[in-house]
């Protein structure tokens, strides 16, 4: 949640600010604000309530002269989305400025206790604490900018990510993290430096990067190497990375929106998934994190799947997969709920934490306690590097590619499909999977990119069925199965971007409390391919149809029943029952993002979303 980047160097940092914040507005984009130390050392601040375009309209015409300066996209937490609230603030003395991206859960008694010592407050915002709190204890206690950030930040509870600019120290940028992501890109030489809440917004200028770990402070200088220090005053060894992003994922690619980009950019990015994974020559599924901890996977008493949203529904469908092929009980649990209700997890137990941003707060505390538990930790996670990734005993990342939409598509597809891998690989040393059905899932995998290929053909037809739709208030989705957790996938989807209510149910709970909602207006979908319970999900339709329900259904090529039963139907290639879901949901993306469209909404940036919670 929220974004933030900063630059130091030889160039006009304004054009650099600007871009990342472009860059970074998928992860929130209530108002955006920039500062910059003119030539003369004119600290200049421009704010603005909505989105990035609108702080450029604002800076239009003003001095964005400087090559240092911090900037920031928000998404509220603490105060309305409005300028006043917007990020940079500025201290009392009008010498500093600060972004941040977190919570400081004491700011009120720290603001009371700031207050009474004669400092005034601007926002309505935790933040301003913050640089209100450096501000007084630098004063207080005669300290250059770095300790007093490192003093500052001792008194704080909460989570941060912060970048800190002194107008007496134009050479120089402080930024700090805990619990929220945060990263320096070191440009040529030691001659500049990038900070930024993720490599998207940097990597087009360097792919040299370094994670701040937790409670860590880097001071970026002009002409000197990096220094890294933490609360603790220790100094700490920098750790370069050499991170490199594919640039042409963060951008539209002649799309109109990231969201459909991301939806057709599926066949290639699956291929990306399976490849080096999935060996066709030798018929095996290879993955690493199972080749180098066999005994404790195989071992493994329970698996306990901790997520949100999306890689939630992502889970379910990895529980059907897991049980299946390895024989182990699976639970999947909110990360919200699981880390707050005293969970019973034992050492024997593998906690598996499945995140596309890997810096959802709620799932990084949830892998925290499963680790002070002693589980061993698995991630499924797709930014590399990410919060989650690091706080593993292992993993598999998805490779995928960024995802900037912030209704997730082609991350869930890739998880699914990371997920199967994994089920199979493990499958396969535990002895549990039939080895006929081992090969006949592994043939089938290497079809799916082209079969998904196929149902993006049909991408005109969905926009037409889609205006059919756009007046309805509420949609049910409901499915069975390996289908099931596609019908909430499909929901979610639609009440994300189009504001339209969307529930997903298994369709046989129908009958417990939905059915009553059904009448000619309530569009129904069923997700009704050719596999188990196909007859039983026929009988659901049969029961919507004669209460007049509006039935779209998902159905397998050359169903002979369906056609003749509902007007609206979308086919999607055969394939096995265990990877219905990969096809299936495809079809339930292009539905809700054509919906939300014809409503004229923006699909990628929704409102009140954010692409990466890092808030709990
Ligand atoms: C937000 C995003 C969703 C995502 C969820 C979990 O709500 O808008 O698309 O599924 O967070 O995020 P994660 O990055 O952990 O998968």
């Amino acid at each position: 949640m929220c974004g933030i980047v900063g630059y130091i160097g030889k160039r006009q940092a304004y054009p650099i600010l600007i871009g990342g914040l472009h860059r970074l507005e998928y992860r929130g984009y209530d108002s955006a604000g920039v500062a910059l130390l003119s030539e003369t050392d004119k600290l200049n601040v421009y704010k603005a309530k909505g989105k990035v375009s609108e702080l450029e309209n604002v800076a239009q015409e003003k001095d964005c002269t400087g090559t240092i300066g911090i900037a920031h996209t928000r998404w509220a937490t603490h105060g309305e989305p409005s300028a006043r609230n917007a990020h940079p603030h500025v201290s009392e003395s009008g010498n500093l400025t600060l972004v941040h991206n977190g919570i400081i859960e004491n700011y009120v008694v720290l603001r009371d206790q700031l207050k009474s010592r004669g400092y005034h407050f601007q926002s309505d915002t935790d933040t301003e604490v913050l640089v209100q709190l450096i501000e007084y204890v630098q004063q207080s206690l005669g300290l250059n900018l770095e300790q007093a950030v490192q003093a500052a930040l001792k008194r704080v509870i909460g989570a941060y990510a912060i970048v800190v600019l002194d107008r007496r120290f134009p050479n120089r940028l402080v930024a700090a993290r805990k619990s929220s992501p945060m990263v320096v890109g070191i440009g040529e030489d030691q001659s500049e430096y990038f900070v930024a809440s993720d490599a998207s917004p940097i990597a087009e200028y360097t792919t040299q990067m370094v994670y701040l770990k937790d409670e860590e402070i880097v001071v970026c200088e002009r002409g000197r190497d990096l220094h890294v220090f933490n609360l603790s005053n220790e100094d700490v060894p920098v750790e370069v990375k050499n991170v490199e992003l594919d640039l042409t994922m963060l951008d539209k690619g002649g799309f109109p929106h990231f969201m459909l980009k991301e939806i057709f950019d599926q066949p290639a990015v699956l291929e990306d998934c399976m490849r080096g994974r999935l060996l066709p020559e030798h018929r095996r599924i290879v993955l690493s994190a199972v080749t180098d901890h066999r005994e404790r996977l195989t071992q493994a008493r329970r698996f306990i799947i901790v997520s949100c949203g999306t890689s939630w529904h992502a889970g379910l469908i990895g529980k059907q997969l897991i049980e299946h092929f390895c024989k182990i009980p699976v639970e999947v649990e909110y990360a919200s709920e699981f880390r707050y209700r005293e969970p019973v997890i034992m050492p024997d137990d593998v906690v598996m934490a499945i995140s596309q941003s890997g810096e959802t707060a709620d799932t990084l505390a949830a892998i925290e306690l499963a680790r002070e538990a002693g589980a061993f930790v698995f991630g499924v996670v797709n930014a590399v590097g990410s919060s989650i990734a690091r706080n593993t005993d292992t993993g598999t990342y998805i490779h995928v590619g960024p995802e900037i939409g912030v209704a997730s598509t082609k991350a869930f597809t890739g998880q699914v499909c990371v997920l199967t891998m994994l089920a199979l690989a493990l499958g396969e040393a535990r002895g549990t999977v039939d080895p006929g059905e081992y090969h006949a899932v592994i043939e089938e995998l290497q079809h799916i990119p082209e079969k998904i290929g196929r149902i993006l053909e049909q991408n005109d037809r969905i926009e037409v069925l889609s205006k059919i739709f756009t007046y309805a208030h509420n949609f049910l989705y409901l499915g069975r199965g390996w289908n099931y957790p596609v019908a909430l996938e499909g929901a979610l989807k639609l009440k994300e971007i189009s504001y339209i209510h969307a529930e997903g149910y298994p369709a046989a709970e129908m009958k417990h409390g939905p059915i009553a909602l059904i009448d000619q207006e309530m569009p129904v979908v069923f997700i009704a391919t050719h596999h188990q319970q196909y007859e039983k999900i026929i009988s659901n339709m049969q029961e919507v149809r004669s209460r007049n329900g509006r039935i779209i259904a998902i159905i397998t090529e050359g169903d002979q029943v369906v056609p003749g039963m509902v007007s609206e139907y979308i086919e999607v290639p055969e394939t096995l029952a265990c990877l219905a879901p990969l096809l299936s949901v495809i079809p339930l993306q292009l539905l809700a993002y054509h919906v939300a469209v014809q409503k004229g909404l923006n699909v990628d940036q929704p409102r009140n979303l954010a692409k990466s919670v890092t808030v709990e």
